[in-house]
């Protein structure tokens, strides 16, 4: 009973922001929907507004300075409520265009009621995506197993080592071993500096990555 009824409230949140947004991002769909069969690509499913709210808690976002990037970003969910904090940028980017489409319309119509106007939406393979050397806080909820982000990861390491500064990561999984787990021998270059755990359902990976080899050791 109180289980249904924490639900519930759940549900109501979720619909009354979407509401209060004019966004429609509510819903899950399986890739093979669009016809992409490549069981490494995850499903669309949203960031709880919740959850996402409890996610910026966990960084200093410099108002004004740090540009977010959602990797995997579906119909814009995440990009729209970056948009509602301080960030100077907002970049997503997403491969399947329809869901890509769908973040265009959800940002045009949270567009009076976002801080950041700043937001570019790339449809495109996370990765053949060049990570800008202005963003510095990285997204990733889940959106592709280790495989597909063994080469993101590789695209991260590159722009900081052509544009040396720290990129803080923020990976949402859901818990136990998460898939940046499964491949972390191969990142010495990644620091993990926070986990949390967020009740049953969800894990938080604070990381941060440089351009500097030294600073990622202390
Ligand atoms: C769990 S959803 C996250 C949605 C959004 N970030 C949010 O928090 O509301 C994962 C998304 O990653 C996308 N995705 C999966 N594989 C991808 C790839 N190779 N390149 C870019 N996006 C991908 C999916 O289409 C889906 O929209």
């Amino acid at each position: 009973m109180v289980r249904r009824l924490r639900y519930f409230l759940y549900r109501l949140y979720e619909r009354f922001y979407e509401w209060r947004l004019g966004i429609f991002s509510d819903t899950e769909i399986f890739l093979d929907t669009y016809g992409v069969t490549d069981a490494a690509c995850h499903q669309y499913i949203a960031t709880s507004y919740i959850r996402f709210r409890q996610l910026m808690k966990l960084i200093d976002i410099r108002p004004g300075e740090d540009v977010f990037l959602d990797f995997g970003s579906g119909m814009g969910r995440a990009v729209v409520l970056a948009a509602t904090y301080p960030f100077r940028k907002i970049i997503g980017v997403e491969l399947i265009p329809e869901l890509n489409e769908r973040a265009v319309k959800n940002v045009q119509r949270a567009l009076p009621r976002l801080r950041c106007r700043d937001i570019e939406l790339h449809n495109v393979d996370a990765r053949s995506f060049r990570v800008p050397p202005e963003v510095t806080v990285i997204y990733f909820w889940n959106p592709f197993s280790k495989h597909v982000l063994a080469d993101v990861f590789g695209n991260i390491r590159q722009s900081v080592i052509e544009s040396p500064r720290t990129v803080t990561i923020i990976f949402l999984s859901p818990p136990g071993v998460t898939s940046v787990d499964e491949i972390k021998d191969g990142l010495p270059w990644l620091a993990e500096r926070r986990r949390f755990d967020l009740g049953p359902k969800s894990v938080a990976v604070i990381y941060t990555c440089e351009g500097d080899e030294r600073k990622v050791r202390s």
